[in-house]
């Protein structure tokens, strides 16, 4: 088996007496596309910030590509090939897409390297998302589901190996989600990174991702195929009550 990308070994974060992530071990390979779902409150986010270096896990280690970065920073993060969007839109407003991607690029990138001629420059990453008419545009100015492209961009322009997506179809309609989907689907044919996805919109994840991650309470309570873990008892139960929320 190839090493993994990202490996989180009983990673755990508490805030004073609430256990927000609770012993959760991940092991994500290269290329591979994994969803992560689960209800409100859920730890999924948490856990993103642990896997980034936005937070020290209160307990557990992380693994980037062999290396131990447990409590390390997130550029150090970024620099051994993880990138990340976050659940709150951070694109800067005032500044054009190609000078975001530009800022995402001078962030991490110019340390890194990949093999992919798409993550080049900044036209270059916009031409691979479809905003290239866009690149003089304000990203303020941009409709609500571009912003979101734009982040993804930004992330691409570190150059990472593995890319993770916090609700980045949040707030969109049904056919934006769709597109989503698909890019997210091609950000790992076509530039081979390996993604985790977390997503509130769960039906749109499960069609898209081979892998689902399951957090319920900040554990993990399913690992595995989509159709599989649909029908688990237990994520059944978890999201009772809370189904409208998701169709
Ligand atoms: N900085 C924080 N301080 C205290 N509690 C937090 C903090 N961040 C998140 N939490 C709590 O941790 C739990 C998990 O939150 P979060 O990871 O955002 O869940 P999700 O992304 O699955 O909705 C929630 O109960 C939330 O209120
Ligand atoms: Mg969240």
């Amino acid at each position: 088996m190839p090493e993994a990308v990202l490996r989180a070994e009983w990673v755990s974060v508490s805030f004073g007496g609430l256990r927000a992530v609770d012993g959760v071990a991940l092991e994500v390979g290269p290329r591979e596309l994994v969803g992560v779902i689960g209800p409100n409150g859920a730890g999924k986010t948490t856990f993103f910030h642990t896997l980034s270096g936005v937070l020290a896990p209160t307990a557990g280690r992380i693994w980037v590509a062999g290396a131990d970065l447990t409590g390390r920073p997130a550029h150090v993060f970024a620099m051994h090939g993880v990138a990340r969007t976050f659940q709150t839109p951070r694109v800067f407003r005032g500044m054009s897409a190609e000078d975001n991607v530009r800022f995402g690029l001078a962030f991490a990138g110019r340390r890194r390297r990949h093999p992919h001629d798409a993550f080049d420059d900044a036209r270059s990453i916009l031409g691979f998302l479809g905003l290239r008419s866009e690149a003089a545009v304000a990203a303020g100015a941009l409709p609500p589901a571009r912003q979101r492209l734009l982040e993804i961009g930004m992330a691409l322009g570190a150059r990472p190996q593995v890319l993770l997506l916090d609700e980045v179809a949040a707030g969109l309609t049904e056919s934006e989600v769709q597109a989503t989907a698909k890019l997210i689907a091609r950000v790992r044919s076509e530039l081979g990174l390996a993604v985790i996805w977390i997503e509130h919109a769960v039906r749109a994840l499960l069609d898209c991702v081979e892998r689902v991650v399951v957090l319920h309470q900040g554990r993990k309570i399913a690992d595995g195929v989509p159709r599989a873990v649909a029908r688990d008892p237990a994520v059944v139960e978890a999201y009772l009550g809370i189904e409208g929320e998701h169709t």
